[in-house]
């Protein structure tokens, strides 16, 4: 049987910093409101001329030196976006030629903030059937090109983040289980070609392009989705939460991932956060946190982690590993 294994993880995140007192230089908040309602204290904002691939590249770099691989033996680069450079090329094609992975397909695909247990699902259905041995799965995105800064209720989650994971074949156990989920018809929505004034007329900016969401139904939805999907995989495995040393949740919320905790029956110490630092950075809040857990010691080998994330979509998500 071969299994699937995360060999080296690495993340980024941009130098500038929006704090919760430049927030309330732009719109009607406060820092005692964004803290008491959300948990963060800063966002990391890129350059305007810092891209996704930008980001990408740098985290992807990382997760290969750690892992110890040469960009030539990668098979695969998959790499999740809401906001790519370019509708085509992919993304994943961009970090592909400035690796210089030159045997490696490249793909991009969509799973808003749980897409990296998606791509750890994608890399492992590729690596059991033998079809590949190395698999980057890369997420980034420069949210903040897409937040609408007039809307005090989305701006002050959002920050820009890249992480990267080479997953590659073995026989020691990785990547145990995963479980994943959708529900299209719950929607946080950002549009791009589709014309529609009923989108337009929900920003404050009324640009399309910008993210909305009716975040109290986001926020109901997410805590059972998280609680019931770490459960499921849980359950798959055989575990028990004795046997976990740590769950690495979406960064959306604090709010969130306390009730969604206090629903999976477990404590804040088996919990790893980065929210106050980095905001809500969609699909690469679990790979940088899990970069910066394993830098911390908090991960050592043979440890069980649980990854959990929920999204655009609405999407949903679990993977349980062994480290
Ligand atoms: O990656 C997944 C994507 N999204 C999420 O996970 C987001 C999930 N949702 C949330 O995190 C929360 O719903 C928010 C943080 C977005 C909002 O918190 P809430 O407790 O659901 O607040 P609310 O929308 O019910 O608004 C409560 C009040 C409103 O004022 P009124 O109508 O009661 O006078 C808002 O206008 O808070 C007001 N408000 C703010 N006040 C100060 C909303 N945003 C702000 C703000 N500063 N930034």
């Amino acid at each position: 049987m071969i299994n699937a294994k995360i060999t080296g993880v690495g993340g980024y995140v941009p130098e500038k910093v929006y704090d919760n007192a430049y927030m309330e230089s732009i719109v009607d908040t406060s820092d005692e409101w964004i803290i008491r309602r959300t948990g963060v204290k800063e966002r990391h904002i890129s350059d305007d001329n810092e891209y996704t691939s930008d980001m990408a590249i740098k985290a992807s770099q990382i997760a290969l030196e750690n892992s110890g691989l040469k960009a030539e033996e990668l098979d695969l680069i998959i790499l999740a976006t809401v906001t790519p450079d370019y509708f085509t090329p992919a993304c994943a094609c961009l970090v592909q030629k400035a690796l210089g992975a030159v045997n490696a397909a490249a793909f991009d695909y969509n799973a808003a903030c749980s897409a990296f247990v998606t791509g750890l699902t994608i890399a492992k259905q590729f690596i059991a059937a033998g079809t590949y041995k190395n698999v980057l799965v890369v997420c980034a995105d420069t949210l903040s090109k897409a937040t609408d800064y007039a809307d005090r209720a989305t701006c002050v989650l959002f920050g820009d983040a890249a992480g990267a994971a080479v997953v590659s074949a073995t026989e020691e156990n990785g990547i145990m289980e995963t479980e994943l989920g959708s529900d299209g018809d719950l929607a946080i929505t950002a549009l791009a070609y589709r014309n529609s004034d009923e989108e337009n007329e929900k920003r404050v900016s009324k640009r399309k392009e910008t993210i909305w969401m009716a975040g109290q139904a986001v926020m109901k939805f997410a805590v059972k989705a998280m609680a019931d999907a770490s459960l499921r995989v849980l359950e798959k495995s055989g575990l028990s939460w004795d046997d976990i040393t740590l769950v690495i949740p979406h960064q959306a919320n604090y709010r969130i991932v306390d009730s969604a905790i206090k629903r999976m029956g477990i404590t804040e110490d088996k919990v790893f956060l980065t929210l106050e630092k980095y905001g809500n950075t969609s699909a690469s809040c679990i790979p940088v946190a899990l970069s910066e857990a394993v830098a911390e010691g908090r991960i050592k080998k043979g440890d069980k982690i649980i990854l959990v994330g929920f999204g655009g979509g609405l999407t949903w998500g679990a993977a349980l590993l062994e480290w």
